[in-house]
């Protein structure tokens, strides 16, 4: 493809604008991409993203985007529980789609997004992905050499805490600075910890280790109202969830997505064995010497600056930067088919864990797990 990829964003708040406008305008990008559609139905917020970042369409309705827009991709920046219905109506009009975590609810929806892009040759990306950062890709190769010795358990979790009412752009008055975030706290639109937070680190334990094979849990809701900016809203999504996985081989793995509270750094797992330990980036208490390191501990935004097209460009320094990283993998995966770790098979994998852990908390009964996905 000689000329940039046509991209139309969809969801224009908190990650569309940080994730992928903030970065999709500037100048290193244009010979790749290009943002040629905008789509967000909050009064005023797609018409003001448009005029801010210079896009030619503005939409309030995906439908009208996908029979009009002038795109060739998309990718999706709203909540969670409608990632599904949208991704198939964009699959169905031949889109290539990228997905912000999580890319579905449920394995089955996972299931049907990646067999009617594989009918249709369209090609699919699914953040988090955090097996293109050089310290996972390190320690998963530390693992399998038996550094560690015998592997035992593994831990990775985080805590909601109050992060969404916060962030910074949502606290302004205009159509894309008043941002509510009220979906994070319900169910039925794919809010709580796990598909929002817990899902980077089942990424990297995950992407490490290989696919889990049960999990068993508990789980339920503790907070059930919720404040942003002198509203309260009832939240009725599960915000304490513990999980134990088993990936076979007595190697089992202790999961926490909590409303307060974390044992380990955000996405970085501890894993112990009988020679050592991986706590964070340190191994046996010494760094852990992957690539790029020295030049990740001397920057702002750590070892995000070492993601492939985010090292070396003004994009190290600016937010959500892992977000565009992804959105690239799939430029590049159309354009060139270069192959990407961010990969549905490796999302689903993860969504059934997830899935399947709200089952085992519901029914007492531990789940076996089906899915798997390709280590890249
Ligand atoms: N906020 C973060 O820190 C963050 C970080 C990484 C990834 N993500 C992911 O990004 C996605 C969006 O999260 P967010 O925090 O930006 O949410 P948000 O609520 O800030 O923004 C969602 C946007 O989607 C729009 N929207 C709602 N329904 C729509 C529809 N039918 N069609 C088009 N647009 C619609 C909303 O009007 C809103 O502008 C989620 O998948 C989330 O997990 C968020």
């Amino acid at each position: 493809m000689a000329r940039p990829l046509k991209i139309g964003i969809v969801g224009a708040g908190s990650i569309g604008i940080r994730g992928a406008l903030d970065h999709l305008v500037l100048p290193d990008v244009q010979e790749r991409v290009v943002m040629t559609a905008v789509c967000d139905p909050a009064p005023g917020r797609a018409k003001a993203a448009a005029a801010k970042y210079h896009i030619p369409q503005a939409f309030e309705d995906l439908d009208d985007m996908l029979a009009k827009g002038d795109i060739e991709a998309v990718t999706l920046g709203t909540p969670i529980g409608i990632h599904f219905e949208q991704g198939l109506k964009c699959i169905r009009a031949g889109k290539h789609v990228h997905f912000n975590k999580t890319m579905t609810t449920t394995t089955a929806d996972a299931d049907t997004l990646i067999a009617e892009a594989k009918a249709r040759n369209v090609k699919l990306v699914a953040c988090p992905g955090e097996m293109l950062r050089p310290h996972n890709r390190c320690i998963r190769d530390l693992i399998r050499d038996g550094v560690l010795g015998r592997l035992a358990w593994a831990v990775i979790g985080c805590a909601f805490g109050t992060y969404h009412e916060k962030e910074g752009c949502r606290q302004g008055n205009d159509a894309l600075s008043n941002i509510n975030p009220a979906w994070y706290w319900q169910r039925a639109a794919g809010g709580g910890p796990l598909y929002d937070m817990v899902v980077y680190g089942l990424h990297a334990l995950t992407g490490i280790l290989g696919p889990a094979k049960r999990v068993t849990a508990f789980s339920g809701v503790a907070i059930r109202e919720r404040e942003f900016r002198g509203r309260k809203f009832v939240s009725d999504c599960d915000d304490n969830t513990v999980m134990i996985l088993d990936f076979g081989n007595t190697v089992f793995a202790f999961v926490h997505g909590t409303f307060a509270g974390t044992i380990t750094r955000f996405a970085n797992p501890n894993f112990y064995g009988s020679k050592g330990a991986v706590v964070g980036l340190d191994m046996n208490g010494k760094p852990i010497p992957y690539p790029g390191k020295e030049e990740a501990d001397k920057a702002k935004q750590g070892y995000q600056v070492l993601l492939p097209h985010v090292r070396n460009t003004p994009h190290r320094e600016m937010e959500e930067a892992h977000v565009f990283e992804d959105i690239m993998q799939l430029v590049d995966l159309v354009r060139d088919g270069t192959p990407t770790a961010s990969t549905p098979e490796h999302a689903r994998h993860v969504i059934e864990i997830i899935e399947a852990a709200y089952r085992a908390a519901q029914t007492g009964q531990t789940q076996t797990l089906g899915t798997t996905f390709e280590q890249v």
